[in-house]
């Protein structure tokens, strides 16, 4: 991806800045270009972070009625990524990220183990404290030796909780060196009719281990448009805050995988951020951080100066934010986008623009002005793998959607409270900057995604981008007036029939 190049936007942006001027998402569109790119061939990958590649550019916000792993799950699937939120406990939030990481495994290289000496009580309650979705253990000795398998019909058809494990597990074992690859297991599995495949040393120790559930998808699905690691894990990022538990948490995480962590503060520019990039970096140089949000280029410098892997812009653009209206801070967020993208832009260093997404056709804005990935919120709210029920109201089918800062979040939850800065206040003393509301249900999360990626796709080839480098190199914009605006929107006819991907209150 070239990074040391003008885009032709920033003569657009600089001369808005020139004359003290921001705009928004609804303020803008991009021309249409001379193009011999058609949109099912464009290419959507983009990265999330310096070492975190995305086949598309959609990354779920870190909000307690958003990304759980259900959401993580689905969009990593996609080729995106979900942010798992962090009004968590520490250990909830890292189980929620093993989930996600155990959700479509290769090998899986630590197993959970259990001991032969263990009661079958103390693994179901392992099981149930860690939320293990499943029930198969390889059993090894105090020196990591293979000695035993239990599986789900040897809990079944246990009656007493009280025996230890060694009684009821299988010692007849099959097993395979730690160099089988996924489809040599899974046909073995296949001829010895097994569910599990452990791997074992020469000495008989174990060190990874197969399931056929897995393998069965691995062998069977395409797996070119997923998400990713080396191990062919699904990737999975999860937010953090500043706080005394910080370090605490990241530890959690890392022991459960996660792939990249994201300082999620209201103000990233802020020495508390400064202060956790630093401590995460010399304790886990190897993983990802993304920090932010920020809306000034200066801001986005510094924070990639000091080790930021990923710039999260947005400040108050969101849907449910009212932290410009009650603080009156923030920019306007293309402006935004365009200044921290270009302010890093020789720094590699990517931009998510984060909120204030309503439209399809903002993806390809947001892309164009500079931003490598987009974070939604409200966009995903609605979808059947977002945390929370479905609710009636006036005929209609919502889910609830809230601002990590509106009073109900900071009430619940310190993180919330931290990511605005008001960690010490007392409940009657809290500054909400969000809002609580719903939004419109909107089925599965796979379908949404597949509109929001067609429009892109579709903005790309109206441009003439084969890929997202090309969109931030070629992509050019004008103002538009509100006559303009009105003119964009479906006008003078009355909508009889809802469109998959438009939705004149969104
Ligand atoms: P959208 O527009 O996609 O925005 O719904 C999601 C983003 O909004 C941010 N966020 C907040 N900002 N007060 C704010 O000022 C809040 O209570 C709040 N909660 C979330 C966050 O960056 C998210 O990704």
């Amino acid at each position: 991806m070239a990074t040391d190049t003008t885009f032709l936007s920033d003569i657009f942006f600089t001369e808005q800045e020139r004359r003290g001027l921001a705009l928004s998402y609804d303020d803008v569109l991009l021309k249409s270009g001379y193009s011999e790119t058609m949109p099912t061939v464009v290419d959507t990958s983009t990265r999330f972070s310096k070492n975190i590649t995305l086949h598309i550019p959609i990354v779920s916000a870190a909000m307690d009625t958003v990304t759980e792993s259900g959401t993580a799950i689905a969009l990593a699937l996609l080729g995106g990524i979900g942010v798992i939120h962090k009004n968590l406990d520490i250990k909830i939030q890292a189980s929620e990220v093993a989930r996600v990481k155990h959700f479509l495994h290769g090998v899986i290289n630590s197993p959970v183990t259990v001991a032969p000496t263990d009661t079958v009580k103390k693994v179901l309650n392992m099981r149930e404290n860690r939320q293990l979705p499943f029930h198969s253990f390889p059993v090894v000795d105090g020196k990591g030796k293979l000695v035993g398998f239990v599986g789900r019909a040897d809990f079944d058809f246990c009656d007493d909780e009280g025996v230890r494990i060694k009684s009821i597990m299988n010692t007849k074992l099959l097993t395979a060196p730690a160099t089988t690859n996924v489809r040599s297991a899974h046909a073995l599995m296949i001829k010895n009719k097994r569910k599990s495949l452990p791997l074992v040393d020469k000495t008989g120790k174990l060190v990874g281990l197969y399931t056929f559930k897995d393998t069965s998808r691995i062998v069977r699905e395409d797996q070119s448009r997923h998400t990713l690691d080396d191990n062919n894990q699904l990737r999975v990022a999860a937010a953090v805050g500043t706080g005394a538990d910080t370090l605490k948490r990241v530890i959690a995480l890392v022991k459960e995988g996660v792939d990249a962590v994201v300082v999620d503060t209201a103000h990233g520019d802020s020495a508390p951020v400064y202060k956790t990039i630093k401590v995460l970096k010399k304790k886990f140089p190897k993983l990802d951080i993304v920090a932010g949000n920020v809306s000034d280029g200066a801001s986005a410098r510094r924070l990639a100066e000091a080790g930021a892997d990923g710039i999260k812009v947005g400040q108050g653009p969101g849907s449910i934010c009212t932290t410009r209206v009650v603080a009156g801070i923030g920019a306007p967020q293309v402006s935004a986008v365009a200044d921290c993208a270009r302010a890093v832009r020789d720094l590699n260093v990517p931009v998510c623009a984060d909120g204030g997404i309503t439209q399809t056709g903002h993806i390809t804005i947001a892309l164009g002005a500079g931003a490598s990935t987009v974070m939604l919120g409200s966009l995903l709210a609605g979808t059947d793998e977002a945390p929370g029920e479905i609710v009636h109201h006036n005929g209609r089918q919502w889910k609830l959607y809230r601002g990590m800062g509106s009073l109900g979040a900071m009430m619940e939850s310190a993180a919330s409270r931290n990511r605005y800065g008001q960690d010490s206040a007392s409940v009657d003393k809290l500054v909400p900057e969000g809002i609580e509301g719903m939004t419109p249900y909107k089925g599965s999360l796979e379908v949404v995604v597949h509109q929001y990626v067609g429009g892109l796709r579709g903005g790309m080839g109206y441009v003439g981008a084969k890929n997202v480098s090309e969109l931030h190199h070629k992509a050019r914009f004008h103002r538009i007036t509100t006559a303009g605006k009105s003119e964009s929107h479906p006008h003078d006819v009355v909508i009889t029939k809802e469109a998959p991907n438009y939705s004149p209150k969104s």
